[in-house]
């Protein structure tokens, strides 16, 4: 298939250009990927079973994998969720447009095949102003999963879409304005307690504010090894994962000098086994680091930062061909839970604390 790559720039008409031919592709039953301020999202028509179940070919997704239905303003919930409750007006107020998607129960109208034959539908409104054009523009609701091939970590980049993409969709929209980096906070409100399943830029403290009692998924630092089945389906595969091993270094008791003292210690044994090593760091430690590839993992004074920095990481050292990657842990507070909770399952859980080494 013949992919159409449109960069949206300063032209407004060649950019309204875009939006139109996007959204002719979409109501016709296409795929368009396209930014959001979260990750890059790969779209298609959701309530058109045939068009939305093509996502899942060209992303190689498990098809008990549900999807976000995007919309563009609150009615929408009207139309998709079987009734609408003080809890989704409040999030929708407090928090649409933006990075939080609400499961809630679904109507008939939407598909079993892409919630996955659960009684739910995950709803969000995002804020990306292309996102927010391209769904008014189509007059639809648009099922967008992350737009990176199944398996892969999400893109934040245009390049990161094309190099997963291209040749199996549509169209690829690019405007690297993507600034948080991470996918959205999942908050599952069709049960009894508020529950989490997915942590994000939106936190629990800013949850429950509105909510009041907020509770998250175990499965969330847990591990399928432990017998921890998360209740978003998705957040089972291995996910986010770049190619090389993945191991994160915690300080535990030591101070960071001890974790900086283990990587290099670690790097120089294994780049005499003829291999190239990775790190992640924050910015200030960079140059402590002896490795082939260091590249920013936030910075001491600014850990959201992190968020950004993960997965432009963990693709970038798939780029430079390394066969290990140490990574610094950050803090599990606000943002850096859903910063640890995804670079946990980039490493497969392997986690190293200094102290228990020495
Ligand atoms: O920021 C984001 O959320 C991005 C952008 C494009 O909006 N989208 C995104 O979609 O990350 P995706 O498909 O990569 O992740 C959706 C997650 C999956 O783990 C899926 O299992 C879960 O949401 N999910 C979807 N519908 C669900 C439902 N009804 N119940 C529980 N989990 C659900
Ligand atoms: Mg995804």
């Amino acid at each position: 298939m013949d992919t159409i790559i449109a960069y949206i720039t300063e032209d407004l008409e060649e950019n309204n250009k875009i939006y139109t031919n996007a959204a002719k592709i979409l109501k016709e039953g296409g795929l368009v990927a396209f930014p959001t301020e979260t990750v890059y999202g790969l779209g298609a028509d959701a309530l058109t079973e045939q068009a939305a179940l093509k996502i899942y070919t060209a992303k190689g997704r498990p098809s008990d994998n549900p999807l976000i239905v995007h919309i563009a303003d609150e009615n929408a919930l009207y139309e998709l969720a079987e009734s609408v409750d003080d809890n989704m007006l409040n999030l929708s107020k407090e928090f649409w447009p933006g990075p939080l998607t609400m499961v809630v129960k679904k109507k008939p109208c939407v598909p079993d095949s892409i919630t996955g034959g659960l009684d739910t539908v995950a709803i969000r409104m995002p804020k990306h102003p292309v996102a927010k054009k391209l769904i008014a523009e189509s007059g639809i609701y648009i099922a967008a999963p992350s737009a990176n091939l199944s398996g892969k970590p999400s893109p934040t980049r245009g390049k990161h879409v094309i190099d997963d993409l291209v040749g199996r969709v549509d169209m690829i929209i690019v405007d690297d304005t993507v600034d948080i980096g991470l996918e959205s906070t999942i908050i599952d409100i069709s049960g009894e307690v508020p529950m989490i399943l997915r942590p994000g830029y939106v936190t629990k403290k800013e949850l429950e504010n509105v909510l009041g009692e907020v509770q998250i998924d175990p499965a969330v630092m847990g591990s399928l090894a432990e017998g921890i089945i998360p209740k978003a389906p998705g957040m089972k595969y291995r996910h986010y994962a770049p190619k090389a091993g993945l191991i994160i270094v915690e300080a535990g008791t030591m101070d960071q000098s001890s974790v900086i003292g283990y990587i290099n210690d670690e790097t120089k044994r294994v780049q005499n086994e003829g291999k190239r090593v990775g790190v992640m760091a924050a910015k200030d430690n960079m140059n402590l680091y002896c490795a082939d590839v260091v590249l920013p993992f936030g910075s001491s004074d600014n850990e959201s930062l992190a968020a950004k920095d993960l997965y432009v990481a963990l693709r970038q050292f798939d780029e430079e061909g390394v066969d290990i990657i140490y990574a610094e842990s950050v803090t599990t507070k606000d943002v850096g839970l859903a910063v640890m909770n995804r670079l946990i399952k980039a490493a497969g859980h392997t986690i190293i604390k200094v102290d228990d080494v020495n």
